[in-house]
């Protein structure tokens, strides 16, 4: 739906200047621009948070020997799945001379280049034929290799393993993430939807707790004239916080509605987790719902929420659960839309107490987790214990 309107300019138009022959001002303008790309400390300045999962498609998108190409932390990939049934996750480039391997061959085992017919192992991204060498040729083409990223398949997501441009990965890459289900059969869906921001503003805005009665007014939810002080407990998990098992909000329909239903008390557990992911737990006698929206940086000024529940509420079609998400969803899309024409101009922002307080946990978590990675020391969690904070929403 409001793809359209936030896909704006990229690709950037480079190569309406690379016609005929090149002149010297063109190739400069290139090289400089090569040259900017590689310049060590420019992925940090975008503040992005690698050595993570990202979600980076949907499983279904990839159907037989189909291409396709996505964007995460401002890297350009491709991705497939092999004639086995794996998921593979390279740089939409050529090593030989940059053209998206996408515009290639894909045989279910090999990904054939469109410009010179490489060819690359899907899953390793070795180069496995240099049609052009002759046999007199010594070049050893096992030894090349296109970049290529760790991917598996999750939650009917593809998760790409984006580690640090220019690093070794790990010896053991830990499992991708995966949603907490609590029984046998369940429904699931996904949604997603594009923010034209840095992902630090979708993040904050997702754990922003004072929002809700001015964005997602419905009267399928709450009004404006239901705020009330709100006072919940938090406490330190690694790598995040969590908003400790409470009852829900007593002025949202919904909860109530499931109250009525199972006759039990209805908990819910809410916790944010690096880089992007909050997570939150329904539970009402056996009843429960589940869910985890990530906050997925695409390039600095455009992140994607990708949004996956499930539960096994039976009076809870998968329809409707859809319609009233959408609504939801939509209603953050715009405002952030409307968000960014007001930082485009870079005014001066605050963060208050309590109501922005988990924003400042975030940042505090970021800024720790960088210093420890680049100190190689332990990283140091910005809460000492629970907190309760207090507000009105
Ligand atoms: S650019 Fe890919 S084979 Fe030459
Ligand atoms: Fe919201």
């Amino acid at each position: 739906m409001q793809k359209a309107i936030l896909r704006f300019g990229w690709p950037p138009k480079r190569t309406a200047s690379i016609q005929g022959s090149m002149s010297e001002a063109v190739r400069t303008i290139l090289q400089e621009d090569g040259a900017a790309a590689k310049e060590p400390g420019r992925e940090a300045e975008a503040g992005f948070l690698w050595d993570f999962w990202y979600p980076a498609v949907r499983s279904a998108e990839i159907r037989g020997n189909r291409l396709v190409t996505a964007m995460l932390l401002e890297v350009p990939l491709v991705l497939g799945r092999t004639a086995e049934g794996h998921a593979f996750a390279m740089r939409d480039a050529c090593p030989h001379r940059g053209i998206p391997l996408s515009y290639g061959h894909f045989d279910g085992q090999t990904v054939e280049c469109s410009y010179h017919g490489w060819r690359f192992d899907a899953c390793t991204a070795r180069c496995v034929e240099i049609p052009s060498l002759t046999s007199q040729d010594k070049l050893k083409v096992e030894r090349i290799f296109a970049e290529h990223y760790p991917c598996g398949e999750r939650d009917g997501y593809v998760w790409v393993y984006m580690n640090a441009p220019g690093t070794r990965l790990p010896e053991t890459v830990p499992a991708a993430p995966a949603l907490p289900v609590f029984s046998k059969r369940y429904k699931i869906t996904h949604l997603d939807c594009e923010l034209p921001s840095h992902v630090d503003q979708g993040i904050i805005g997702l754990m922003d707790p004072a929002h809700g009665p001015f964005v997602h007014q419905s009267w399928f939810w709450r009004s404006k004239h239901s705020i009330h002080e709100k006072e919940k407990q938090f406490e330190p998990i690694p790598y995040g916080f969590r908003m400790s098992p409470h009852s829900p909000s007593s002025n949202s329909a919904p909860y109530q509605l499931l109250k009525r239903i199972t006759g039990e008390g209805v908990t819910t557990t809410i916790d944010f987790v690096l880089p992007n992911m909050r997570l939150e737990e329904i539970h009402s006698g056996k009843m429960w719902f589940s869910s985890r929206a990530t906050v997925t940086p695409v390039r600095r000024d455009l992140c994607r929420i990708d949004f996956v529940a499930a539960w096994n509420l039976q009076f809870l079609p998968v329809f409707l659960f859809r319609m009233f998400g959408k609504t939801f969803l939509r209603q953050d899309q715009e405002t952030m839309i409307r968000q960014a024409e007001g930082l485009k101009h870079d005014p001066k922002l605050m963060l208050i107490d309590d109501a922005d307080r988990p924003a400042k946990w975030y940042f505090a978590l970021k800024a720790n987790l960088q210093e420890s990675r680049r100190t190689g020391t332990k990283m140091e969690h910005p809460m000492t214990g629970p907190v309760t904070l207090r507000w009105r929403s």
